[in-house]
């Protein structure tokens, strides 16, 4: 597969760096705007276009690869698809639901696959839960707890992050992570009530809590944050099923049977791949990619991020 890159910042150059390790796939080219971008793609030997049109003009690919900021990717996705192309996105794929189902109706009138990089769902630690809440290993779900808290990035260009209107803020950027988990192993909630704070003379909010609620009577509450703490990343969840528990936390992913016993889920990761951002090494992103790759080539859905899924999780945050 030869892969157009859309954004050499941060992600960019965590996909660049992931495609290295994927049999069969090749970058390109790329579209960039700024010296940064230029000198990255130098560095890579990847010719730069300024376009997405431009690009395809002089390079022959057959997917556009979007890591530019948010508020770009409906424009971005839509100029990608008008060539013909399969495309994934970063997250989230929109800033409105109207957004996403057109950026949808326009991939599937031109007969082409859109998908968006929800990476959680390719990972092994997802792929436990989602065993273990389908088998019903431990009964049915009663409860659980997501976090995601991280100390405020600091390597976005441009400082679109910090401007609501460019990246939607903690809900759209950080917390969809967790949202997309919650709703594919749940369903849609029937409700959310949340909080919210920021030191004196933020803009934006710095943590939120979320009370997600179910009519069936299951709840999750959830956390999201940029601290303005340099913590280290800090993702963890916990199920509470009804003969048991399963924890995601530094010690991997445990669960806790009502009868005593205690069971260490293997996540190893064959390998791993120097992601920058604030994750490290990580198989994370090897995997997303190199499974969204996999369907691209049979012009075929994903099935760990499905259009409804995408779509429900859109209309609850913009509800927020
Ligand atoms: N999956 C994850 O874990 C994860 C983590 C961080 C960011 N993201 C997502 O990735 C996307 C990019 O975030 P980032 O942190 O890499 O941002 P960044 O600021 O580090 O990089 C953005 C890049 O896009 C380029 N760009 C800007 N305008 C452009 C245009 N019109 N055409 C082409 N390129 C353009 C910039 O020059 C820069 O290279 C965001 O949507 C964000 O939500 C996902």
């Amino acid at each position: 597969m030869r892969i157009l890159l859309v954004g050499l910042g941060g992600m960019g150059a965590c996909h660049y760096k992931n495609y290295q390790h994927i049999e069969g796939a090749q970058v390109a080219a790329a579209v960039g705007r700024t010296e940064q971008d230029r000198a990255a793609a130098e560095v890579w030997g990847v010719p730069i276009y300024g376009t997405i049109a431009e690009a395809c003009a002089h390079a022959d690919v057959d997917l556009v690869d979007i890591c530019a900021p948010t508020f770009l990717h409906k424009q971005l996705v839509l100029e990608a698809v008008a060539q013909g192309k399969h495309v994934i996105t970063e997250k989230p794929i929109a800033l409105s639901l109207a957004d996403a189902k057109e950026m949808y109706a326009a991939a599937e009138e031109k007969g082409v696959q859109l998908y968006v990089a929800q990476v959680l769902q390719f990972t092994r630690e997802v792929g436990v839960l989602r065993d273990v809440v389908r088998s019903r290993r431990y009964g049915k779900p009663l409860d659980a707890c997501f976090e995601r808290l991280t100390a405020c990035p600091k390597w976005t260009q441009g400082g679109w992050l910090f401007d609501k209107s460019k990246s939607g803020l903690l809900p759209f950027d950080l917390h969809i992570h967790d949202l997309d988990v919650i709703v594919s192993m749940f369903g849609k909630p029937d409700d959310v009530i949340f909080t919210e704070c920021a030191g004196e003379g933020k803009a934006y909010s710095e943590q939120y809590r979320f009370l997600y609620v179910w009519h069936s009577g299951f709840n999750v509450c959830a956390e999201a944050a940029w601290f303005n703490a340099a913590i280290p990343f800090t993702a963890r969840w916990r199920v509470y099923f009804e003969h048991g528990m399963l924890v995601c936390d530094h010690n991997g992913v445990t669960g806790y049977s009502a009868d005593g016993e205690v069971t260490q889920y293997d996540i190893a990761e064959e390998v791993t791949v120097d992601c920058g951002i604030n994750l490290g090494r990580s198989g994370w992103f090897l995997r997303e990619l190199s499974h969204l790759l996999e369907c691209a080539q049979k012009n075929e859905p994903s099935p760990y991020v499905p259009k409804q899924q995408i779509l429900d999780v859109l209309e609850i945050i913009e509800k927020i």
